[in-house]
């Protein structure tokens, strides 16, 4: 047994801790958003949050995550109503093809903009290198991440630096 914060709430669960975060997620918490794509560590499809970090959760043993915070695409938006401003983005972008990859680009696009709420080019091309897209979205999830980016400075309080 093992107990985990996931989006905010904490779930017991009956696994074996060196079992990979992702299938606990997927197969004992019941999330499906997470996708398996490598399972090597290699593509990003996977990429769930810890302690607000991107983390790739096919690799990560779930004992990792013990006592810290998981956020899933499921949580991305911290229980707030609607949709996280990348989510939108995305929308409003036509960024996914297929889909497949988008749960992780999402992900970590969104850990960028609360690492770098601003991003250049540069930022945006090391933070999402090495998550794969086999449909060759790049374009479009540059365009998204600005556009969300557009959108989290215009809500920010006058006088916030978002640097
Ligand atoms: S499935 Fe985890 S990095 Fe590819
Ligand atoms: S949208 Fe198809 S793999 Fe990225």
């Amino acid at each position: 047994m093992i107990t985990l914060s996931i989006n905010g709430e904490p779930r017991a669960l009956d696994v074996d801790p060196s079992t990979p975060l992702l299938w606990v997620i997927r197969d004992y918490a019941g999330l499906t958003g997470t996708k398996f794509a490598c399972g090597i560590a290699q593509c990003g499809a996977c990429t769930v949050h810890v302690d607000g970090k991107p983390v790739r959760s096919c690799i990560t043993p779930a004992s990792a995550a013990v006592g810290r915070q998981i956020t899933t695409i499921e949580g991305v938006n911290d229980g707030k109503p609607g949709l996280h401003p990348v989510q939108q983005a995305w929308i409003d972008e036509q960024v996914p093809q297929c889909g497949y990859c988008q749960s992780g680009q999402i992900m970590a696009a969104a850990a960028l903009l609360d690492r770098i709420p601003s991003p250049t080019d540069a930022d945006i091309d090391k933070a999402m290198s090495g998550v794969v897209c086999r449909c060759g979205t790049y374009p479009r999830i540059r365009k998204g991440i600005k556009r969300a980016a557009a959108v989290i400075a215009q809500a920010a309080p006058l006088g916030t630096d978002n640097g």
